[in-house]
């Protein structure tokens, strides 16, 4: 489980740093922004945000979408202190709401999230709860982490347990799910709305990015808040650490320097007439 007051302070206490170590949310935004068919660039629509964090999407949104109302939500009123700097029209509005506890009373053309929902403790009923607020045509396009995000940093960890003789269920962060799923959790929601069908369409894609040490990993994490938020515990001791960065020193460096795997998901659903 999230706990959501630690997610929270996390994002709130690295807002201002969020930006500069973002690089691959922000490509995961610009290709969320190329799903979207350009004749729908012009029109009077309506979009929900969720998880804007410092904008970045906002503003892509904003420029794409000159005649559009956008709302913009996030439990972090750090980052949307600073999503508030970077877009300052009229015609978009902040809300600073756990989107898993919000009342939505309005329904919109579009609902677009990027790099949030692996946050959700309950991803079903957030899905569902999503859906229903599209009006007919709408569609909610969405992003997240998959199941391989990390896959050096996790193999590590339960290597690191097994040479320490540790037995615990610990984990170095949440897991994600793969895109079967991510698919499936969609399907179960969506399909017993058989008033509202749907058309799904998926893709996922592996980025890859280098950093010249793993304390410099661990470090852009930390500095994008997205370290771990998990009520279940990790392992923290000092010996095992060391090991930790051992493994991954000697089985995750190339001639680049140290591997880390994004494992980018994404979600087009369209709510259809029939
Ligand atoms: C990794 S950041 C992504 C921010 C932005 N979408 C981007 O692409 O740069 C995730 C954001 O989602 C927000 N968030 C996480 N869970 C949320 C929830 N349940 N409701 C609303 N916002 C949430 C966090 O506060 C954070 O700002």
């Amino acid at each position: 489980m999230i706990n959501k007051q630690l997610l929270k302070k996390r994002f709130n206490n690295h807002a201002k740093t969020y930006d500069a170590y973002a690089d691959v949310q922000k490509n995961m935004a610009n290709q969320l922004i190329d799903q979207l068919s350009t004749n729908f660039f012009n029109q009077e629509i309506t979009i929900l945000e969720i998880g804007c964090g410092t904008g970045y999407l906002t503003q892509l949104l904003c420029e794409k979408f000159p005649k559009a109302a956008i709302t913009a939500v996030d439990l972090s009123s750090g980052m949307i202190d600073l999503a508030k700097k970077k877009v300052t029209e009229d015609r978009v509005s902040f809300i600073c709401e756990d989107i898993e506890e919000l009342r939505i009373e309005k329904h919109y053309d579009l609902i677009i999230s990027n790099a949030t929902f692996q946050w959700f403790n309950s991803l079903h009923t957030t899905i569902k709860k999503l859906y229903k607020q599209l009006k007919p045509a709408g569609r909610l396009l969405f992003s997240t982490f998959g199941n391989l995000t990390f896959q050096e940093l996790h193999s590590c960890y339960s290597h690191a347990k097994q040479k320490l003789g540790l037995f615990s269920s610990s984990s170095p962060g949440q897991s994600f799910f793969s895109l079967d799923e991510l698919s499936q959790i969609c399907e179960q929601a969506l399909v017993p709305l058989r008033e509202h069908p749907f058309k799904l369409s998926k893709m996922e894609k592996l980025e890859i990015q280098y950093f010249s040490t793993v304390q410099g990993f661990f470090k852009s994490i930390k500095k994008i808040g997205a370290s771990n938020s998990n009520e279940e515990s990790y392992c923290q001791r000092p010996s095992f650490f060391r090991q930790l960065i051992n493994l991954y020193e000697n089985n995750h460096r190339d001639e680049n320097g140290v591997k880390v795997t994004y494992h980018c998901l994404m979600f087009n659903i369209t709510k259809t007439n029939q």
